[in-house]
């Protein structure tokens, strides 16, 4: 990936969702080649506001005049008419149900950010049916499609924090329920994608980041707060949410049948004692940590994702600067935590 000018402090919100709407110059260059409504489904969460729109700036600077039309729920009505003021249209759907399909436009391109992770243990059953009938209703829908659809690292074991990370062609072996059900959900792809011969590339993602949440969030939180930091999961592979945007609406030309799995996150791995005791200089704090790490973590190798579109263009280290300032100068937070740090796989 080309890298943009990064500024040195983002200063407000405005400055933040800029950033991560200014498409790289391959996006444009790829987004050239985009036609017609292009559908992003579940695009109301963290990940789909900032997607779409930058998909529309790029689509916008490339010369085409493909629309992105944003689907979700929008149980956050704010995100809904953020995304109209970036020139995306948006519709209010409840992917669970079948009639609801019947209702979008025809489209030969979908993003499909569809999941549930959060509340598996209290309601298994909900994340079961979000994660495999909203796919399956999804595939059927836009079969003459092709798609790029968002996995999970989580569908891989554990593995040796010395080994490199998880690889696409190791086997899944899941750890908790939420995980399983992430599981299913690329198994509904690849017998739908099978089936009816749709494109589809699966894109496990492990740990976006902005500056409102996400892992390097988590941390610096935590400093700032003077909490403790449980090392026992203790390292960790994260990707600015910029670049895995970018990243995912360029794998729309890596989809293919069966699915083309796709590990989407840093190259390097980062260890959790060193973010946090940057953190506690940056922000001029202690740090206290509890545990010691143990010898495997939650790790994806990003090898193949990085030789196909080249290695996200944002370093990390920046990023723990941008969070330092941020957090410590009342910067707006979701309030979701990623949890990275369990590891019974109880979400
Ligand atoms: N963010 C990360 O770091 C991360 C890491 C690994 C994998 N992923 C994967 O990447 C995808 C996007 O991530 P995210 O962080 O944006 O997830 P998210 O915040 O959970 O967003 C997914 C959105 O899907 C929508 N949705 C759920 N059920 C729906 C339904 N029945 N009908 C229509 N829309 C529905 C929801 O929006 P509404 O309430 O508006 O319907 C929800 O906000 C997810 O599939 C996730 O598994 C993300």
């Amino acid at each position: 990936m080309s890298t943009i000018n990064l500024p040195d402090v983002i200063g407000n919100e405005a400055e933040l969702e800029d950033l991560l709407i200014t498409p790289s110059q391959e996006l444009i260059d790829f987004s050239a080649s985009l036609s017609g409504p292009i559908v992003v489904l579940g695009a109301g969460g963290k990940m789909g506001p900032t997607l779409a729109a930058r998909a529309q700036r790029a689509i916008d600077q490339s010369g085409s005049n493909a629309q992105i039309v944003a689907v979700s729920r929008f149980s956050d009505p704010i995100s809904r008419s953020w995304l109209e003021d970036h020139g995306v249209q948006t519709i209010a759907a409840d992917l669970l149900r079948q009639e609801s399909f019947n209702e979008l436009p025809d489209s030969a391109t979908v993003i499909y950010l569809i999941g549930t992770k959060f509340g598996t243990r209290q309601n298994p059953s909900h994340t079961w049916a979000v994660n495999t009938i909203a796919p399956a209703l999804a595939m059927q829908r836009y079969r003459n499609a092709r798609f790029v659809a968002l996995s999970t690292g989580n569908v891989y074991a554990f593995s040796a924090v010395s080994g490199g990370g998880s690889v696409e062609t190791d086997p899944l072996q899941p750890v908790g329920e939420y995980a399983y059900a992430a599981v299913g959900r690329e198994r509904i792809f690849d017998h739908c994608s099978r089936r009816d011969q749709t494109p589809v590339a699966l894109i496990r993602l492990n740990y976006a980041t902005d500056l409102r949440y996400g892992v390097i969030i988590d941390l610096a939180t935590k400093v700032a707060t003077g909490q403790p930091i449980d090392l026992t999961q203790g390292y960790f592979n994260c990707i600015w949410q910029g670049d895995a945007n970018d990243l995912i609406i360029r794998s729309l030309a890596l989809a293919e049948s069966p699915p083309n799995p796709i590990n989407l996150t840093s190259v390097e791995t980062f260890s959790v004692r060193e973010v946090a005791q940057r953190f506690g200089e940056l922000m001029n704090r202690n740090v206290n940590f509890s545990g010691t790490e143990s010898e495997t973590a939650l790790l994806s190798n990003a090898s193949k994702c990085s030789q196909l579109l080249g290695p996200p263009a944002t370093p990390m280290a920046h990023v723990v600067r941008w969070a330092a300032h941020w957090v410590t100068s009342g910067g707006r937070l979701l309030g979701k935590p990623t949890h990275f740090e369990v590891r019974d796989g109880a979400f």
